[in-house]
């Protein structure tokens, strides 16, 4: 029986970051009260145990207004600039775990904003991570994020235009959108601000998942990433578990196999995933 875990499971750099950074504040930090800007992660059981030590996730703008003093970490997925704002006029202290190449992105649509260009995301316009860009790329910034979306673009002719995406946009997605775009006469400058950590990690897992005979695919229900990871390894091994800890695995269905794939959601905890590999080892 052969256990085979990707080496890419679980946290990417960011994620792994803003959690080290919240957990670190716990540490340092017994006076004030620390809270996070929205949930750290996609992942319940990490968020439960940073309430048990005393964290407080705001979950709105208007739960930020309502406060008056502390600690706000700010997740990976960044904010708009008037968030930065508010805090300092409030004189609450901002910790920034925004992953770095998401705060690349704000700094791009800033500079490339002040260089007269209009900035289009492509990406998911209801997602933080894409809120938070649009609010460094100026009032006149559009979201895209499907063929019909982009074929409703109606600027002048030259207009100057700088396209980013979203960190997580399908890459092959991202191409044929801008190459829509691309027909459509503007003065176009495409930055492609995909991260490699996604397509890496599904990489990896399609290629587990065709050499083994089960796959296990952890992480939260609610977690996107990890139900694309669980469509991904499930078209390409058919025995494959959806699991969001080992309580919801069942090890009888796996079934007499000799090799079991594993691989996790970027918001799935190290510890999690050790304990399903080591039950899956010792019980086979
Ligand atoms: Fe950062 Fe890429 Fe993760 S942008 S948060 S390292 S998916």
């Amino acid at each position: 029986m052969e256990v085979r875990l990707a080496k890419t499971a679980g946290f990417c750099f960011g994620v792994k970051r803003a959690v080290d950074t919240v957990y670190k504040q716990v540490e340092d930090n017994s006076t004030q009260q620390i809270y996070t800007y929205g949930p750290i992660i996609h992942n319940e059981e990490v968020i439960k145990d940073m309430e048990s030590k005393g964290i407080t996730v705001l979950r709105s703008e208007r739960e930020l207004d309502a406060i008056e003093n502390g600690v706000v970490i700010i997740r990976s997925h960044g904010v708009s600039r008037h968030i930065y704002v508010k805090l300092e006029a409030k004189g609450i202290t901002c910790i920034d775990a925004t992953c770095p190449f998401v705060k690349k992105i704000h700094q791009i649509v800033e500079i490339q904003k002040g260089e007269g260009r209009r900035i289009v995301i492509i990406g998911n316009a209801a997602h933080p991570e894409v809120e938070g860009i649009k609010g460094w790329a100026g009032n006149d910034a559009v979201v895209v994020g499907s063929a019909e979306e982009v074929g409703r673009l109606a600027f002048p002719e030259n207009e100057k235009i700088c396209i980013v995406a979203q960190t997580t946009f399908h890459y092959k997605k991202f191409e044929e959108l801008v190459e829509i775009i691309r027909k459509k006469r503007y003065d176009i400058i495409v930055l492609n601000t995909i991260c490699n950590a996604t397509k890496e990690r599904q990489t990896e897992a399609k290629r587990i998942a065709e050499g083994a005979e089960a796959m296990i695919v952890i992480g939260d229900k609610h977690s996107s990433n990890t139900q694309k990871l669980f469509e991904i390894c499930n078209n390409a091994c058919k025995n494959t578990y959806y699991i969001q800890t080992l309580k919801d695995l069942d090890l009888n269905q796996l079934g007499s196999v000799t090799t079991v794939g594993i691989t996790a959601g970027a918001s799935t905890p190290k510890n999690i995933i050790e304990e399903v590999q080591n039950n899956v080892r010792i019980n086979f």
